[in-house]
């Protein structure tokens, strides 16, 4: 069993834990906030067996935890990750990782010095219709893909962590992120990006952005959008020599299905009823992984990690 401690007793935390009532492989044993009181209040309503760690720092500390999800800030990943990591914990870090690729380097670096399992829980690269697309595209279903396209937007505008430079917040950090990881997994590793739009507030968040990317041989074109304005269908489309795959909801699969270029629906799958629950699978890849030796997870491996951090720097210096 893989004992997992929340550092930040926050929205996402609570979720997560409500996911990993009744697992089999991973339990929720501490739960840590800057307050006490709130850290005991979250235990008691999400995870009620857990222990109450007063202070990041003690849950860091504790023998008892295998792995550590930081579900803080986006601006406190490095900073967090890296204490967890010099007192040689495990750690599984929210999505976007880290700010920037100097600080995704930096973590990598002194993970991979101390042996230190890490990876970044971009959720949707564990679930199991985006691995079903991967395999359709790997064995050719649709030829060679020509065309990516997917929207994320959700009408959030009103979060004040997304408000916040301070806190890492705009759209492209909360939402282009998963655009980004799907353009590197279907568009492939060697791509670019070509345009950037974003549509800025004076403190300098981005509360929609829209980009284009390309593939490095021109093979291939991407078009995405994110917004926290709006709730928009978030479909994403992938278009091949012979035929495209169409993904319901990329940010929580609820339905692929594989076209013939003349639109004839040729198989459709449809996402396990307990979909909300897609957060189990990050937890339990994790859980495999750290029983097999690994010190990354073979669904979210640090090299897209870093390409993630790369595309995100030139997308922000190009906003
Ligand atoms: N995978 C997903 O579907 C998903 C969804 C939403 C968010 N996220 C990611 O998860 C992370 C947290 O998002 P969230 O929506 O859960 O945020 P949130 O509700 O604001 O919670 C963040 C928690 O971080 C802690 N924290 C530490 N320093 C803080 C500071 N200076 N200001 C505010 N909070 C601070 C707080 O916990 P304590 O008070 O207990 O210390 C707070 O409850 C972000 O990186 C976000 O991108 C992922």
């Amino acid at each position: 069993m893989l004992r997992v401690g929340i550092l930040g007793c926050g929205t996402i935390a609570a979720k997560v834990c409500d996911s990993l009532k009744g697992n089999k492989k991973v339990v929720v044993e501490g739960v840590a906030s800057r307050e006490r009181a709130k850290a005991k209040k979250f235990a008691a309503a999400h995870c009620p067996d857990a222990k109450v760690f007063s202070g990041y720092e003690k849950l860091a500390a504790s023998d008892d935890i295998d792995l550590i999800y930081i579900a803080t800030p986006n601006t406190y990943h490095y900073e967090h990750t890296i204490m967890c990591i010099k007192e040689y914990k495990n750690v599984l870090i929210e999505k976007p990782f880290a700010m920037s690729k100097a600080e995704v380097d930096s973590i990598f670096f002194e993970a991979k010095n101390r042996g230190v399992f890490v990876a970044e829980a971009m959720w949707t690269s564990y679930l199991p219709l985006h691995l079903k697309a991967l395999e359709w595209i790997n064995k050719g279903r649709i030829g060679a893909v020509k065309y990516v396209s997917a929207n994320l937007g959700y009408d959030i505008a009103n979060v004040p962590r997304l408000n916040s430079p301070v806190l890492g917040g705009g759209s492209y950090l909360d939402l282009g992120v998963y655009t980004t990881n799907f353009a590197l997994s279907f568009m492939g590793n060697d791509i670019k990006v070509a345009r950037v739009f974003a549509r800025r507030l004076s403190s300098g968040i981005d509360r929609d952005t829209t980009y284009s990317m390309e593939s490095e041989d021109g093979s291939i074109l991407g078009n995405f959008y994110v917004t926290m304005c709006a709730d928009t269908d978030k479909d994403g489309v992938i278009v091949g020599e012979r035929g495209k795959i169409k993904l319901t909801n990329i940010n929580n699969y609820r339905k692929i299905a594989v076209y013939s270029p003349d639109d004839t629906l040729l198989e459709e799958i449809d996402a396990e009823k307990d979909y909300n629950h897609g957060y189990v699978y990050e937890f339990e890849s994790c859980a495999d992984a750290i029983s097999k030796g690994l010190i990354q997870a073979p669904e979210m491996p640090w090299a897209r990690t870093i390409r993630i951090a790369q595309i995100n720097d030139t997308i922000r210096s190009m906003m």
